[in-house]
């Protein structure tokens, strides 16, 4: 393909990406800004809902913004029917996504009871036709992510999936090594990522419980996937994509950041998120962030507790300064 768009991707995907996973209420705007100031390649939007998407709904109209500097993101929707999904690509693909990506992987009831999500893995012919829809009303790369089967299955359906998406012109997939059945319980067993990546040609990323730049290299490793994605973990430690980086690129391992640094982030994500949403909007950043970022200091265990009651940003940045022995600590 001599598009711009796919070539940038192409680009991309060789580079060994450790992408941002894509998470409800977590990777937003700011999120991924400071994930990718710490070298994330790549970033996932949360999943956008399509019927809200078409409706033009404020909540997913939030989601699908993207600033200038915020690329490569690809906007990842959902939902039951595959027309739909295609209007909503065309949506997502107007808001200036890099890629649309399709989620087949979620399985909480309310999402996957009602057809979408991991439901899609329950007919995979239906699941292939829905992306080749999609594929044909976009000029933009379009990728999915999925899981490796509903579950018990003993022979997992996504080997033969990843060749059939493939087939119809989806541009990537990405792996969540476990079953819908499995929620975010067990362990994800990487073998099935490799074993759909063996029957393809096109990129593969592998994920769950990639954990540290020596998960990154030993999955990509065991599975001969192109990159990998990190969900959890950059919650609570967004330096695993600079770990992973300097692993991958250069064979180094970095130092665990110092207080200074943590501190750092923990209150440069703070500043970004009462600039894009207020006060309230930075509060729950905070308790979702703040006690991962300082874990580990002294004090980090009652520095969460304290953040979680906190009222005030002038509060939490005291008490990050507190944890972290920047200053003395305040009267609060
Ligand atoms: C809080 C939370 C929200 C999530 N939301 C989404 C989502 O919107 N779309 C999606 O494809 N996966 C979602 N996931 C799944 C992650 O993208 C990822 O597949 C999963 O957490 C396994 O990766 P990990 O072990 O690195 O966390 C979510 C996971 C968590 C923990």
């Amino acid at each position: 393909m001599n598009d711009p768009s796919f070539s940038r991707f192409a680009d991309i995907y060789r580079s060994r990406p450790a992408a941002l996973a894509p998470m409800e209420d977590v990777t937003d705007a700011v999120f991924r800004a400071v994930c990718r100031s710490l070298g994330a390649t790549l970033c996932f939007t949360e999943f956008v809902n399509v019927e809200g998407l078409l409706r033009g709904a404020a909540v997913a109209k939030r989601k699908i913004t993207l600033a200038e500097s915020d690329q490569p993101t690809a906007i990842q929707i959902y939902g039951s029917d595959a027309a739909r999904l295609a209007e909503a690509a065309v949506v997502a693909e107007a808001a200036g996504a890099a890629f649309v990506d399709i989620n087949c992987g979620c399985w909480v009831p309310k999402v996957a009871g009602n057809g979408a999500g991991a439901a899609w893995l329950r007919e995979p012919s239906a699941m292939v036709a829905m992306a080749a829809m999609v594929v044909r009303a976009v000029s933009v790369p379009v990728t999915v992510k999925t899981r490796i089967g509903l579950g018990p299955e003993s022979h997992m359906p996504i080997v033969e999936l990843a060749r059939r998406l493939q087939d119809v012109g989806v541009a990537a997939l990405t792996v969540h090594c476990r079953t819908a059945q499995m929620g975010h319980s067990g362990k994800a067993d990487w073998q099935w990522a490799r074993r759909a990546k063996e029957g393809v040609t096109f990129p593969v990323l592998v994920n769950g419980d990639v954990r540290s730049a020596e998960d990154a290299e030993r999955a990509l490793r065991e599975t001969g996937c192109d990159g990998v994605m990190i969900g959890r973990r950059a919650i609570e430690h967004p330096w695993v994509f600079a770990e992973v980086r300097a692993r991958l690129d250069r064979g180094e391992t970095v130092a665990p950041p110092t207080r200074e640094e943590r501190a750092r982030v923990a209150k440069m994500h703070i500043a970004w998120a009462t600039d894009a949403g207020g006060e309230r909007e930075a509060l729950l950043a905070a308790r979702r962030h703040v006690g991962g970022y300082l874990a580990g200091l002294e004090g980090a265990a009652k520095l969460r507790k304290a953040v979680n009651e906190a009222r005030s940003l002038d509060l939490v940045y005291a008490l990050i300064d507190q944890c972290a022995g920047c200053e003395a600590p305040a009267s609060a």
